[in-house]
C-alpha cells in the first residue's frame, strides 16, 4: 500500500521516524514535506495530502505537527476525508472501526516517538467493515457534508 505522509516545522523529526518505520514494514511512501528547515504553514500541507486522498491515490496518510490538531482540522475540511487525532492505541484502533478514519494525526510535542510507531501499526492493521453498527454513522457523516455542500453552492 502507498501512503501519504506530512509534516510542519514543529514534527519533521516525527516525520522522519515515521517515514522510515514505514518503509521498513515494505510501505511505499509519498512525502508530501515539510522538508528540513522549510517553514511552511501546517494547514497547506494539510490540504494538499487530504486531497490526494479524497481524490483516491491514497487509502491512507500520516499527517504530523505539533499537537496533531491543526494538520487534523484541515484535512477534515476536505469533503470526503476522515482525520482524527490518535495519542493512544484505542482511540487509534477506534478511528479505523467506528470512523473509517482514512488520516491519522499525531503531535510530536505530545508522545514520543516509539508510542506514534506502535500507534500507527495499530492504526495500519485495523480496518473498517462496512458490514458493522458503524456504517450507518459514517454515512451520515458523507449526507450531511453533500448536504451541506449542495446548501453551500445554492447561495453562490
Ligand atoms: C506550530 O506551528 C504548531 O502550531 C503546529 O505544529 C500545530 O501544533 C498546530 O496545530
Amino acid at each position: 500500500m502507498k501512503i501519504a505522509i506530512g509534516c510542519d516545522e514543529a514534527a519533521y523529526n516525527l516525520k522522519m521516524v515515521l517515514k522510515k518505520h514505514l518503509e521498513e514494514k515494505g510501505y511505499e511512501v509519498d512525502d508530501f514535506g515539510a522538508d528540513k528547515g522549510e517553514k511552511i504553514l501546517y494547514p497547506d500541507v494539510a490540504y494538499k495530502v487530504a486531497d490526494a486522498v479524497a481524490r483516491g491515490k491514497y487509502k491512507r496518510a500520516v499527517l504530523v505537527c505539533g499537537t496533531g490538531l491543526g494538520m487534523c482540522i484541515c484535512a477534515n475540511k476536505v469533503p470526503g476525508v476522515r482525520a482524527a487525532v490518535c495519542h493512544d492505541s484505542f482511540s487509534a484502533e477506534r478511528s479505523r472501526k467506528s470512523n473509517n478514519a482514512q488520516i491519522i494525526c499525531m503531535g510530536e510535542r505530545v508522545i514520543g516517538m516509539e508510542l506514534a510507531k506502535s500507534l500507527l501499526d495499530i492504526w495500519l492493521e485495523c480496518e473498517f467493515s462496512e458490514q458493522s453498527r458503524s456504517q450507518p454513522k459514517v454515512q451520515r457523516i458523507n449526507e450531511l457534508e453533500q448536504s451541506h455542500i449542495k446548501a453551500a453552492m445554492k447561495k453562490l
